[in-house]
């Protein structure tokens, strides 16, 4: 686990942000990060340009606390605090509105076993969480039950939520999920796409600990 200072991880998630854009996995000022830290969480600021973003704007938030005055956290703090808390293994939450991770959410589709790959998101399944408003409860408690045994999700009419044991691995895995949209979009082009079975996926799983990014 890291042991990166306060003053580390506010510019490990503002070069995350900025890194999602110009990887094109997000756009404009949609998406947020988080990172576990001490009995709380660090997570961006709500609608302020990556770009622009500076590291005192970045808030602290208590997992157990709602925000205070100051600086507001982004307006999805409820589901970075939710699953930091649901998941005592993960210390980072990556939020973004990649086009083709998108477009599945908008038609409802969980991404199935179309390449071995998805086993990196920890099942046979990426799951779409059902839709619900940006910043709700409701929308949190539909992002924990979608990311049950999982470190992807899909949210149904909005983006993608990706979560890991570091910020490298979480954006590491943003990109795999994003590269799984769009080839099963791809595949939908030409007909319904054959699937590997669950027990492929165990296989790989199996094969695969360990694999990506290592810890920061
Ligand atoms: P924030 O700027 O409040 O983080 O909102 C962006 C977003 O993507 C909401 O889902």
């Amino acid at each position: 686990m890291s042991i990166a200072s306060d003053q580390d991880k506010r510019h490990q998630i503002i070069d995350a942000c900025r890194e999602m854009n110009r990887l094109g996995i997000n756009q404009g000022t949609s998406g947020n990060i988080s990172l576990r830290h001490d009995d709380g969480m660090l997570i961006t600021p709500t609608s302020v340009p990556y770009n622009a973003m500076q590291v005192d704007q970045i808030v602290f938030m208590k997992l157990d606390s709602e925000p205070g005055g100051g600086q507001r956290p982004s307006s999805e703090w409820r589901f970075h605090r939710d699953i930091l808390k649901a998941r005592p293994e993960v210390n980072a939450v990556v939020h973004a509105h990649p086009p083709f991770a998108t477009v599945l959410a908008i038609m409802g589709r969980e991404i199935p076993a179309v390449h071995y790959m998805i086993a990196c998101a920890g099942g046979d399944t990426i799951r779409c969480a059902p839709y619900a408003t940006f910043g709700t409860e409701e929308l949190s408690r539909h992002a924990v039950t979608a990311l049950a045994d999982r470190s992807a999700c899909l949210l149904a009419h909005h983006g993608m939520i990706v979560v890991g044991t570091s910020l490298a691995k979480a954006m590491w895995l943003a990109v795999e999920v994003e590269t799984l949209a769009r080839q099963y979009h791809g595949c939908l082009q030409i007909g319904t796409p054959p699937l590997l079975s669950k027990a492929e996926i165990e296989n790989v799983r199996t094969r695969m600990a360990g694999y990506g990014v290592g810890e920061e």
